[in-house]
């Protein structure tokens, strides 16, 4: 990070861009940080990019945010399914949080499922994560199903969420 104000750190130095299979160690262990009951492989990862109509993105931090240089400080992946696509994942790490990236990062996949012309976008939340459903809600997703016991490792009921 570049510089903190408030508390939070300054998002100058973040570059948004698509995910290459380099990446995925460093998004692994971020993964296994932020969702450390049920983390996501680094195969699974590497799967995830080379299935048909899969769009995921990487946040850089640090050294200026060049591409080359920083650190994978967020991550997201949108599946477009053709009448419909699924935000995957969305993480940010936890010293970046609460300064826009994780929202900078959504409307990245929203973007792209905009192009891709697949309006109705899905999602699924754990009742409990606060944070994420607050994130979701201002991006103009509203409830529209629970699925019970959805993280398995954890047996926490899944908000299933909808845009459009
Ligand atoms: C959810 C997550 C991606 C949000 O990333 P972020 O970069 O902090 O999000 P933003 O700074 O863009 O926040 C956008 C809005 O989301 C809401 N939000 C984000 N973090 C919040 C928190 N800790 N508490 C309450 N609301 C929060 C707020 O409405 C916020 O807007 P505001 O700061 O203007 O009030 C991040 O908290 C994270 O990685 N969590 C762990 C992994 C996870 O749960 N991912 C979602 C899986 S479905």
């Amino acid at each position: 990070m570049t510089g903190m104000s408030d508390g939070r750190p300054i998002l100058g130095g973040a570059t948004v861009r698509r995910m290459r299979t380099s990446d995925v160690p460093a998004v692994a262990e971020l993964e296994g940080v932020l969702f450390a009951e049920q983390p996501w492989s680094a195969r699974m990862l590497t799967d995830e990019l080379t299935l048909p109509g899969r769009y995921y993105l990487v946040a850089v931090g640090g050294a200026g945010g060049t591409a080359s240089g920083g650190a994978i400080v967020g991550y997201g992946g949108l599946a477009d399914f053709g009448v419909e696509a699924h935000i995957m994942t969305l993480g940010v790490r936890t010293d970046w949080q609460r300064a826009g990236l994780g929202g900078r990062l959504l409307a990245g996949l929203l973007a792209e499922a905009d192009r891709r012309q697949v309006h109705q976008v899905l999602l699924e939340v754990a009742v409990d994560n606060a944070a994420a459903r607050r994130l979701y809600t201002r991006a103009g997703f509203r409830p529209v199903g629970v699925r019970k016991g959805y993280y398995e490792a954890t047996g926490t009921d899944a908000v299933v969420m909808a845009r459009g």
